[in-house]
């Protein structure tokens, strides 16, 4: 029998107020979905922020899973995503106001534009990126979403949506873990009051066998996907990993019992090689 892991966790303030937890768990469609996992991450582990995506294709599923976990609404984080063919002003609010209802709530956290290509030839991704902003702007005025933001933009996708429609997004969720570490727009959001979020901080798995990761895990005696998660919360980097075993929900979660000390925190900064474990946004115009 796994004990219950209640904690408190750490919240990032936005430029809102709002504070968002900076640990949460995912809900990528690879690998497949546990509702049993998902579950025990809210019931047992005390997880409050849900990183959810129309894309995902379970918005359905985590409307059970919440409420089979009896968490009031009121607790719960929940992140969800605008999917670049619902880009446009209209089919974005129609979207937004879709996935709520599949989710079974009346509200998001946090809500974002996905991915910066629109994937719809032949129209202009800029114009389409600013259109749905607007779209997010009129839901947040109408309570639908209560911090509005973007994921995979880079910092000439913020300088446009600035230009163009004076929008200083409240968060940006970007792949960030040892491999992935795009200083620069860090930097960049810090500076604008934008919070940076990262995902994906085990690499998909690929730096649980990191010989760095590896020695760092014996001289903590924590497992390497606690010295990753470890590493992104004291970045001050808000993480959501995601696993689909109970186990690894609880080892991911019980990561505010230990600090990496400085030399360590740099060794493993200094694993930066710059590889993708997801999509490279880098190009999109
Ligand atoms: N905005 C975006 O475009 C975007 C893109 C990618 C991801 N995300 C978000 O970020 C979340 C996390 O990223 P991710 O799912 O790509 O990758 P991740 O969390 O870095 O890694 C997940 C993989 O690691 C395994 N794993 C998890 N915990 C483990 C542990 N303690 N020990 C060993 N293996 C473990 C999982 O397998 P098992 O299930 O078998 O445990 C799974 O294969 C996603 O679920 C999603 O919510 C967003």
């Amino acid at each position: 029998m796994i004990s219950k892991l209640a904690f408190n966790c750490p919240t990032v303030t936005l430029s809102n107020g709002k504070k968002m937890p900076i640990l949460g768990i995912g809900t990528s469609p690879f690998g497949g979905y546990s509702d049993e996992a998902f579950v025990y991450a809210l019931r047992e582990c005390g997880i409050r922020h849900l990183d959810a995506s129309k894309y995902s294709g379970i918005e359905e599923q985590l409307a059970v899973a919440i409420q089979e976990s009896c968490v009031p609404r009121s607790e719960l984080w929940i992140t969800n995503k605008l999917w670049p063919l619902d880009y446009g002003y209209d089919s974005a609010m129609e979207a937004c106001l879709a996935s709520c209802t599949r989710m079974g709530i009346d509200y998001f956290d946090m809500y974002m534009l996905h991915w910066p290509d629109s994937m719809q030839p032949g129209r202009s991704n800029r114009e389409l990126r600013a259109e749905s902003w607007r779209a997010l702007e009129e839901l947040e005025k109408l309570g639908r979403c209560r911090s509005i933001g973007v994921s995979n933009f880079m910092i000439h996708h913020l300088q446009q949506l600035k230009e163009d429609c004076g929008a200083v997004p409240h968060a940006n969720q970007v792949e960030y873990h040892v491999y992935q570490q795009p200083r620069q727009l860090v930097e960049y959001c810090h500076e604008e009051g934008i919070v940076f979020q990262g995902y994906s901080p085990l690499a998909k798995g690929q730096a649980l066998g990191d010989p760095t990761v590896l020695k760092l895990a014996e001289k903590y005696g924590r497992t390497p996907a606690q010295i990753c998660i470890r590493w992104n919360i004291q970045n001050e980097v808000v993480t959501t990993p995601k696993s689909t075993k109970i186990e690894r929900v609880r080892e991911n979660c019980d990561v505010f019992g230990f600090q990496l000390e400085d030399a360590d925190m740099e060794e493993l900064t200094q694993l930066h090689d710059g590889r993708h474990v997801c999509w490279d946004p880098t190009n999109v115009e």
